[in-house]
């Protein structure tokens, strides 16, 4: 049976940062975050926006006839809101879907979206009617003035999971590598990262590495076999690292299509940022709207999570993809731009880890599902009413 993506959507905030007015505020040369990290834009998350309600922001841009077949919803997210509680409740609320729902939180940093689609892919093999929405859903935060900041963002990738999928067939056969590691976490109790920076990029191209060797000594793959190579997206020169590691100083005709389709799948991360779980797949999504991308085609997939796992998987693409996907070109286009003063002011403004009530000004925020505070400890989300 085929067992893939049947849509993919991404949601992500109505405002963001341009970095070369953060590098002018940093006392850093612009091209090193243009050039040297890869970004030009970072989402900018405001107080009455978490990983709940992104999710439903990308969930929501489903037909509606598919979400009333959603069986079982994933969401994949290291940005919890409750140490029990699963954000995947709080989402299907918002979203109005069934109580027959099966409902389910999954954590490992930026890899937990892949083993979602696993997942979902062994309940549909299991029961070919079940419809399986997985979302990745995050913001990236390692504060103000560190090391990491030109690489936080956020969003949400919201993918239908089913038999005979629109989208991309997934591969049965895939590598994972998991390692007790230390290159990035947080701590309980913070809600900013930690992160050993550079060791967390060579942790990164390791774990690539033994992933895609394996599965070449396993499989018989090699490189002819793809039209792209996508990876987890931290910031845009990460993928360009992992793929030099493989294509090394390589100019034949498949390192031209391998540089090229990375490129394709850069141009959305680039603007938005790392959004953890969902980096992988938005980087899908903006290469099935910006490369060569043809029925038919074999894709090789690497997912990367810190602490550590990581996961090399391949798909196919099916006839007729491109009218099960989302276009978010306009809607990133449409964002308004704030100054480094009122991002630090909203990125100051989140919600924190402690108890106190509070109660955002929902005004600022045209969005469909917010954030409208916190009573009693309880968050309060709604469907915003503007
Ligand atoms: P840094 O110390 O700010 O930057 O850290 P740098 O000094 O290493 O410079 C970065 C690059 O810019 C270098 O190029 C410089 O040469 C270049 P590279 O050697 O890397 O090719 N550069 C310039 N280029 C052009 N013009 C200039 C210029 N100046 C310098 N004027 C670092 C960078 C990525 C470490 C930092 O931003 C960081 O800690 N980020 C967060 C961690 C991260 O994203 N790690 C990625 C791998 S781990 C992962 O992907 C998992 C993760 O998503 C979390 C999860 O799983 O949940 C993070």
């Amino acid at each position: 049976m085929k067992i893939g993506i049947d849509r993919i959507t991404f949601a992500t905030t109505d405002r963001y940062l341009d970095l070369r007015e953060l590098a002018a505020a940093r006392g850093v040369d612009p091209n090193k975050y243009l050039i040297g990290i890869g970004q030009s834009e970072q989402a900018v998350i405001p107080p009455t926006q978490d990983a709940v309600t992104l999710a439903a922001q990308a969930a929501a841009k489903l037909p509606a006839a598919d979400l009333a077949r959603v069986t079982t919803l994933i969401v994949a997210t290291e940005s919890g809101v409750d140490n029990s509680k699963a954000s995947a409740i709080y989402v299907k609320q918002l979203l109005g879907l069934s109580d027959f729902v099966r409902t389910i939180e999954l954590k490992e940093a930026c890899y937990s979206a892949t083993a979602g689609l696993q997942f979902a892919r062994g309940q549909v093999a299991l029961n070919p009617s079940e419809k399986v929405l997985v979302i990745a859903s995050d913001i990236a935060r390692y504060g103000l003035g560190t090391g990491g900041e030109v690489t936080q963002g956020g969003g949400a990738v919201a993918m239908l999971v089913s038999a005979n999928p629109r989208v991309l067939e997934i591969g049965n056969h895939s590598v994972a590598l998991s390692k007790d590691l230390m290159d990035f976490w947080r701590p309980l109790g913070h809600s900013e990262a930690l992160v050993d920076g550079k060791y967390s990029t060579q942790v990164y191209i390791d774990f690539f590495q033994q992933c895609w060797q394996q599965f070449r000594l396993q499989t018989g793959a090699s490189l002819a076999d793809f039209s792209a190579l996508l990876f987890h997206l931290p910031f845009t020169k990460m993928g360009k690292k992992a793929l030099a590691s493989e294509l090394g100083e390589r100019d034949d005709a498949d390192a031209q299509r391998l540089w090229a389709a990375l490129a394709a799948s850069q141009v959305y991360g680039r603007r938005v940022g790392n959004l953890y779980t969902g980096s992988l797949y938005l980087g899908l999504l903006s290469y099935l709207n910006h490369g060569a991308a043809a029925a038919g085609d074999q894709l090789g997939l690497f997912s990367y999570g810190s602490g550590a796992e990581g996961e090399f998987f391949t798909g196919r693409l099916v006839a007729g993809f491109a009218d099960y996907v989302d276009h978010p070109d306009a809607a990133l286009d449409q964002r308004q731009a704030v100054s480094v003063a009122e991002y630090e002011r909203l990125f100051n403004a989140q919600l924190g880890m402690d108890s106190a009530d509070v109660a955002f000004d929902l005004d600022a925020d045209p969005a469909p599902f917010v954030l409208a505070g916190r009573k009693d400890q309880k968050r309060q989300y709604q469907r915003n009413n503007h």
